[in-house]
């Protein structure tokens, strides 16, 4: 798929994006207010989404960490098969109610992966927040606790979404149709 020879469409602009995440961030700041809540964002794809989502939660208790992982597969699609390139960085997690933030639930292969391996970590409570959803993707069970929202089996790209590692800076979420310009 060359892209930058098809035709893009607009799926999701500037403040679309913005009026959704203010939503969820106040939906998760009545599910956390009294708690220590400890994100963590899936690297690279959500960072953007997790910049304006922090902001978005008006609780006192909040701390950011990273996680990167890397699966074998296209650029295009995940496999079954996800690893941790980069953990995160606080050992004892036991004191904190997390919140798992990624871009996307597609497979849902990541996600499936990194669930399990932070709740081996013992966490007090562990949820997770997608800013997009593909129910129709699935190859494994996977059910985000916050959606940000839910779309067809298209193939997005911007804020944080990329295209060859591409794009991510494109401050708007848009569709790669198959139509030539
Ligand atoms: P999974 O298939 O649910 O494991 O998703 C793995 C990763 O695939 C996501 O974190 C995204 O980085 C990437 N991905 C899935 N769908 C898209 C898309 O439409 N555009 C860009 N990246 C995608
Ligand atoms: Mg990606």
């Amino acid at each position: 798929m060359d892209i930058e020879e098809r035709k893009w469409e607009i799926m999701y602009d500037q403040e679309a994006l913005q009026t959704r995440i203010k939503e969820l961030g106040q939906e998760i700041k009545k599910d956390y207010q009294d708690k220590n809540l400890l994100v963590i964002s899936l690297l690279k794809g959500s960072f953007i989404f997790c910049a304006d989502l922090v902001r978005a939660i008006d609780i006192p208790r909040l701390r950011v960490n990273f996680m990167t992982t890397s699966s074998y597969g296209n650029s295009t699609n995940s496999s079954g098969r996800v690893r941790v390139q980069a953990d995160i960085t606080i050992d004892d997690i036991s004191q904190y109610d997390v919140l798992l933030l990624d871009d996307i639930a597609d497979t849902a292969n990541t996600m499936d992966f990194v669930y399990k391996h932070i709740a081996g970590k013992n966490p007090k409570s562990l949820k997770t927040c997608v800013l997009l959803d593909k129910p129709s993707r699935r190859q494994v069970e996977f059910e985000a606790d916050y959606v940000g929202f839910s779309i067809e089996d298209k193939f997005v790209v911007g804020y944080g979404f990329d295209f060859e590692d591409m794009y991510r800076n494109v401050p708007y979420i848009f569709n790669v149709t198959d139509e030539l310009r």
